[in-house]
């Protein structure tokens, strides 16, 4: 398997993302939720680099089967904490058509959110975006499957420190 992005580099960009995020809700009371199962080392590291009070949720969706999307979002776990009068921050492995991020936001801003904004580690290029404008990206990389650091091809990979562009077989 290719290292696309190493461990250190995450690292590298967690902390810088931290920064910038620690920045912007200063003066918004945060609540930061995690799309599962994907985005759970992503979150894990991203939270502990805001330096602010924050709450924190997940939720558990799948759009996936196998390399393919299925266009159709499974939520598999309610949230506990209530998604109205919050600035909420969704946390995503990556935006690959966007329809995820999509579907999320338009609920939760009808759930009566103050704010709905997304950061996702990896932003991949795809012509068919359906959702372009994730608020904070991680890395940009070209249209292929990848898995480690949360990511997944059929629920395995997901502790490799780094990402990896998996070798498509047949
Ligand atoms: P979207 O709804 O098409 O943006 O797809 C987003 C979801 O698909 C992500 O949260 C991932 O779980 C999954 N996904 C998309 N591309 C990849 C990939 O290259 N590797 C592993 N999972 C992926
Ligand atoms: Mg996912």
């Amino acid at each position: 398997m290719d290292v696309l992005v190493s461990a250190e580099s995450i690292r590298q960009r967690v902390a810088e993302l931290g920064t910038e995020l620690t920045e912007y809700y200063r003066d918004q009371p945060l609540t930061v939720i995690c799309l599962l199962n994907g985005a759970l080392p992503f979150a894990a590291d991203l939270m502990r680099a805001i330096d602010l009070p924050l709450w924190y949720d997940s939720f558990a969706v799948s759009s996936y089967v196998s390399t393919k999307s299925t266009g159709e979002l499974k939520i598999r776990s309610a949230l506990k904490l209530p998604v109205k009068d919050r600035h909420i921050l969704l946390v995503d492995d990556i935006l690959d058509t966007g329809f995820t991020l999509h579907c999320i936001i338009r609920d939760f801003a009808q759930m009566g959110a103050l704010s709905v904004k997304s950061c996702v580690l990896l932003n991949k290029k795809v012509d068919h975006k359906l959702f372009a404008a994730p608020d904070w990206v991680g890395f940009e990389i070209d249209d292929e499957f990848v898995v480690g650091y949360g990511l997944d091809h059929n629920e395995k990979y997901r502790n490799l420190p780094y990402i990896g562009n998996l070798k498509q077989q047949g």
